[in-house]
């Protein structure tokens, strides 16, 4: 590992989600997902560039023709050293913030270059997702009872205590009925796995364990929080049509494969930084007040495990005076 590694980015990486949250919570209910996602790229793509590093963006945008920036392959940062891979979902839950609902976050994650997961084409993945109080109790080959009975005798609760979180979405139905039958609470959202996985690995969120289809890239940006928190993550390829049936077979990829944490993000030096921007369960939300605004964040890193929750109040006029894109 190069000797730079060794120095914390956590800190330097939530300047880079804050100033997406300032830009992107501006666009708060107005209903144009496309200019929320487009403020948050923009901010983050500029205070990327400020950071001594050189990164790859490997989980991003998109491909180069579809995104101008943040597209995979693109690199950020201002340095040689450290190399590093970069995963960002400038905003978890686009339609979340466009629709003034709770949860809507933006975030980041980098580790050593070459140790992300680049998915083959496939956007979606099977997910179960638990803080470190039930890490190494999941499989999920096993039925959704056993799982759920193992983490509540882990977490010495009854199976009656659980509460699931579930992406509200037509193709979850059997698995609904599966924990209602099992006898755990379900609670659905509409948005934002990533929240939801980290969610279910933190203390005090109410939520223990989250469950089901969601994108596949969000899955290695949630291994990264997971892998600094100490959770466990397991999740296999779900292939969502005949066109990615088909790269399945002609790619002979194995779909049957259960990808763990160390899968996802190989490296034991990950940085994840987030901050939020609709208020939720996990993190504040952006406020503004004239010249001031507030966000919250939690960074983190695997290598020390040190999870940071962090205050800031920005004074907007201050930063407009030598910041590329207008805070105020
Ligand atoms: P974006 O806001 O980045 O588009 O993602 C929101 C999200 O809910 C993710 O958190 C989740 O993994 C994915 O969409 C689920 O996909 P779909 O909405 O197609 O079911």
């Amino acid at each position: 590992m190069a000797e730079t590694m060794d120095r914390n980015l956590a800190l330097e990486l939530v300047r880079v989600t804050e100033a997406a949250a300032l830009m992107a919570g501006r666009w708060m209910g107005r209903g144009d997902k496309e200019a929320v996602d487009q403020a948050a790229v923009d901010a983050m793509r500029m205070v990327l560039d400020t950071i001594q590093m050189n990164g790859v963006v490997v989980i991003g945008e998109g491909q180069k023709d579809e995104a101008p920036m943040l597209y995979v392959g693109e690199e950020v940062g201002c340095a040689d050293e450290p190399k590093v891979d970069i995963a960002v979902d400038p905003v978890d839950g686009t339609r979340l913030l466009a629709f003034g609902m709770p949860n809507s976050i933006t975030v980041l994650s980098v580790a050593e270059r070459g140790t992300m997961y680049a998915s083959p084409d496939i956007m979606y993945m099977d997910k179960i997702a638990v803080g470190p109080d039930a890490a190494g109790q999941i499989d999920i080959n096993d039925s959704v009872a056993a799982n759920l009975d193992r983490i509540a005798r882990a977490k010495g609760k009854g199976i009656g205590d659980l509460t699931v979180v579930i992406l509200d979405r037509p193709r979850h139905e059997t698995l609904i009925q599966q924990v209602r039958e099992a006898g755990a609470r379900i609670k659905m959202i509409t948005d934002g796995d990533v929240a939801g996985a980290v969610m279910a690995s933190m203390p005090g969120t109410g939520i223990d364990v989250m469950l089901g289809i969601g994108g596949a890239p969000e899955a290695v940006v949630a291994a990264c929080a997971l892998k600094c928190i100490g959770g466990d993550l397991q999740c296999k390829l779900w292939p969502r049509n005949d066109e990615e049936r088909r790269i399945v077979q002609e790619r002979n990829i194995d779909t049957d494969r259960v990808l763990g944490l160390d899968d996802l993000v190989s490296s034991d030096n990950v940085f994840f930084a987030a901050t939020g921007i609709t208020d939720g369960e996990l993190l504040r939300g952006v406020h503004y007040a004239g010249d001031r605004a507030t966000t919250q964040s939690i960074v983190m890193r695997s290598k020390s495990g040190t999870v940071r929750t962090v205050d800031a109040t920005h004074q907007l006029s201050k930063l407009g005076q030598y910041a590329p894109f207008p805070f105020d």
